[in-house]
């Protein structure tokens, strides 16, 4: 896993990704040493890397030397292009927002609520997607909605999401193990759906 904050969608792979299940986390790696998300995986026995330079495709490469799939759970940096060469279609995003909308450089955390909020938009929801040279415009992998209530506040509006969040991601990694994770980009879709 590639993180820069709390990591609670780390915490939930760990504890969803039992003994036999098809995949595990084998290290979490990160932009900041002073990263959440790095406590729960030392908390876990899982090797942490703190990467010096982000932009270092060697010193990146070698973090992912054992990785099969890299998921990035709010990770703020953008993933070198020789790097999202060699994973190509096994690099996977998980975003707040149903993609292509409300996604992009600078658009992450609150901001990206405040954003559905002001446009109007009467549904939100969570993305996963490959992720390529740009930020937040690979290939939705799968999507989940969540209605907009009128009374919303970022924050209420965030706190709903990420509980989907924390549903579509074990369930994606999951999928996607169990397909051997493909060489071409898959779109699941979850019974009922979008
Ligand atoms: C999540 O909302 C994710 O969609 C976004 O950053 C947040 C990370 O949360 N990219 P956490 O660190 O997993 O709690």
């Amino acid at each position: 896993m590639l993180v820069s904050g709390g990591g609670t969608n780390l915490q939930v792979l760990l504890d969803r990704l039992g003994p036999d299940a098809p995949a595990h986390v084998v290290r979490v790696v990160s932009n900041r040493a002073d990263s959440g998300a790095l406590d729960r995986a030392r908390s876990a026995g899982i090797p942490v890397t703190v990467l010096r330079d982000p932009a270092d495709s060697a010193e990146l490469l070698t973090a992912l030397a054992d990785a099969d799939l890299v998921v990035l759970a709010g990770y703020v940096k953008l993933v070198p292009a020789e790097v999202v060469a060699r994973f190509r279609h096994r690099l996977i995003n998980i975003h707040p927002a149903l993609l292509p909308a409300f996604g992009g450089a600078g658009m992450f955390g609150r901001r990206v609520h405040e954003a559905v909020l002001a446009s109007g938009a009467a549904v939100s929801g969570a993305s996963v997607h490959y992720v390529d040279e740009q930020f937040d415009r690979g290939p939705v992998i799968a999507q989940r909605t969540v209605p907009v209530r009128p009374d919303d506040t970022p924050d209420s509006l965030a706190e709903r999401v990420l509980a989907v969040e924390h549903e579509l991601l074990p369930w994606v990694v999951l999928e996607l193990a169990k397909r051997g994770i493909p060489e071409e980009p898959v779109r699941l879709i979850e019974d009922g759906g979008t």
